[in-house]
């Protein structure tokens, strides 16, 4: 198998995620200031990745407990912090029942589209008077990358298909509803363009592409793949890549919602 091949099937590689994607959890140490952990609070980090944030949490005196739907993060997140309390749990059929005084969660519910049963969970696990607090994309998150995408298959021979297409990046207005429809009061919700920097240089397109995005090139050949990724980058060159770095286009929301 030729690196590309390979490449594509290190999506949730535990290892290349803390090496070559250790932004998605350094962005967000102010996210964890949002939360405001308090010692002996019990907080659950829901999709945890490899448990940095947790740490984090944890280091201000909370007891808090990290679950990914990924056994490999949490194999990792247990071998990075082996003192933390790590589970491999789906965040759609949360098991818990008023158990947590906050509910942090950190650029993952945008790969669930079932956020109702998600917000259902967090109600459910939350004890009254409970918060939860998230971050994760919004809407017309990396418009400009989805768009290369789906320009580059095209070209390729593989007309648009909206089923392959991983994400849910909501507006807050449709958020918002939806946890109000399940009995949260919305405290605080902003939608913010935050142009992030990629590792890796020239790399760093192509890391993410792989990473992230690996669901649009399965159809693909080894050789499709790459011409596919040139084409992606030939387009993204002009504005995401300045000085050495690439660039994504995230746009975030940031919510916090109260349990009455
Ligand atoms: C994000 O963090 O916004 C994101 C990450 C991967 C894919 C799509 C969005």
């Amino acid at each position: 198998m030729d690196n590309t091949a390979a490449d594509f099937k290190n999506q949730w590689n535990a290892e290349l995620y803390d090496s070559k994607h250790s932004f998605v959890s350094e962005l967000a140490a102010n996210l964890v200031e949002l939360l405001s952990p308090k010692p002996r609070e019990c907080i659950l980090d829901l999709g945890c990745g490899t448990g940095h944030l947790t740490h984090k949490i944890a280091s201000l005196g909370a007891e808090v407990m990290g679950i990914d739907s990924a056994p490999t993060m949490i194999e990792q997140a247990r071998k990075n912090y082996p003192h933390l309390d790590f589970d491999v749990v789906n965040a759609r059929n949360l098991p818990f029942t008023e158990k947590f005084d906050g509910i942090f969660s950190n650029a993952v519910l945008h790969w669930i589209k079932e956020a109702e049963e998600v917000i259902i969970g967090i109600n459910k696990a939350l004890k009254p008077g409970g918060r939860f607090v998230a971050e994760f994309g919004g809407k017309d998150n990396v418009k400009a990358i989805v768009s290369a995408i789906s320009s580059a298959l095209q070209k390729a021979g593989y007309p648009a298909d909206t089923a392959l297409n991983p994400w849910y990046f909501p507006s807050i207005g449709e958020y918002g509803s939806l946890l109000e429809k399940h009995g949260f009061h919305l405290t605080f919700a902003t939608l913010v363009e935050r142009l992030t920097p990629l590792e890796d240089g020239e790399q760093g397109m192509q890391n993410w592409l792989k990473m992230f995005a690996n669901n649009f090139f399965k159809r693909l050949s080894t050789d499709e793949q790459i011409t596919t990724l040139a084409d992606i980058e030939n387009q993204l060159r002009p504005t995401l890549y300045k000085n050495d770095t690439w660039f994504a286009d995230y746009r975030r929301i940031r919510v916090i919602a109260m349990k009455p």
